[in-house]
């Protein structure tokens, strides 16, 4: 059974690495920011409430993804692992998960930190060009990266779950240097 959680800066590879080690585990990808951009499409109460949070790169209020975490972590197809993409994002709800793991009796196996320094995500995201990458509005999705979400490395650090990859590499690099550091159980589809 393979639980791993993604972080790392915006634009770090976290969804790219994600998206493949789901598919060779045959595990649910559960990305927060990609359910949130599926909410505002389909206007929903919680896409209207989300989306100007999302447009100025801020977090959305934790009130609104803990629902929507509890929800989709008791899905059956998350019952066999899981990777969360995006979540947690700030102490207060990498405690939430804590004790959402406990009651549901699982556990996280192991946090991957994707490393890649600010100048080279710029240049990627400028690139990709999704709503939210626009100069201005990546700048200060890591701001908000810095301030509430890279505290996580010491916590998970201190909780000896956090493995760091260097993201600086090429896709098939970065995938080759996960599997060589986290023991996946990719064995039962
Ligand atoms: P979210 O969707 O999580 O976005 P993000 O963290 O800003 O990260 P990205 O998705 O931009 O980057 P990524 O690390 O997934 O990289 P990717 O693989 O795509 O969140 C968006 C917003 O939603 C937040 O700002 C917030 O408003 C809200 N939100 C989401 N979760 C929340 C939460 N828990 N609490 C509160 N609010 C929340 O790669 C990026 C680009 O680089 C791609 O084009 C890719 O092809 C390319 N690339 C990837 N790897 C490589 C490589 N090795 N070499 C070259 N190019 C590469
Ligand atoms: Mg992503």
């Amino acid at each position: 059974m393979t639980r791993l959680i993604f972080l790392g800066a915006p634009g770090a590879g976290k969804g790219t690495q994600a998206q493949k080690v789901a598919e060779l585990c045959h595990i649910p990808h559960i990305s927060t920011g990609e359910i949130l951009r599926n909410e505002v499409a389909q206007g929903t109460d919680l896409g209207i409430q989300a989306k100007s949070y999302q447009e100025k790169g801020e977090l959305v209020p934790d009130q609104l993804i803990l629902d929507m975490v509890l929800h989709r972590l008791s899905e059956a197809d998350a019952q066999s692992g899981w990777i969360l993409d995006g979540f947690p994002r700030n102490v207060a709800q990498a405690k939430f998960l804590d004790e959402l793991l406990e009651k549901l009796q699982q556990h996280c196996d192991r946090v991957i930190n994707l490393e890649v320094p600010d100048q080279i995500i710029v240049d990627r995201l400028l690139k990709r060009g999704r709503k939210d990458d626009t100069e201005e509005v990546i700048r200060r999705r890591l701001e908000v990266y810095r301030s509430q979400t890279a505290p996580l490395i010491d916590y998970y650090n201190e909780r000896h779950l956090l493995v760091s990859i260097q993201g600086n590499q090429s896709m098939e690099e970065v995938t080759a240097s996960l599997k060589k550091a986290v023991d996946l159980d990719c064995s039962t589809p």
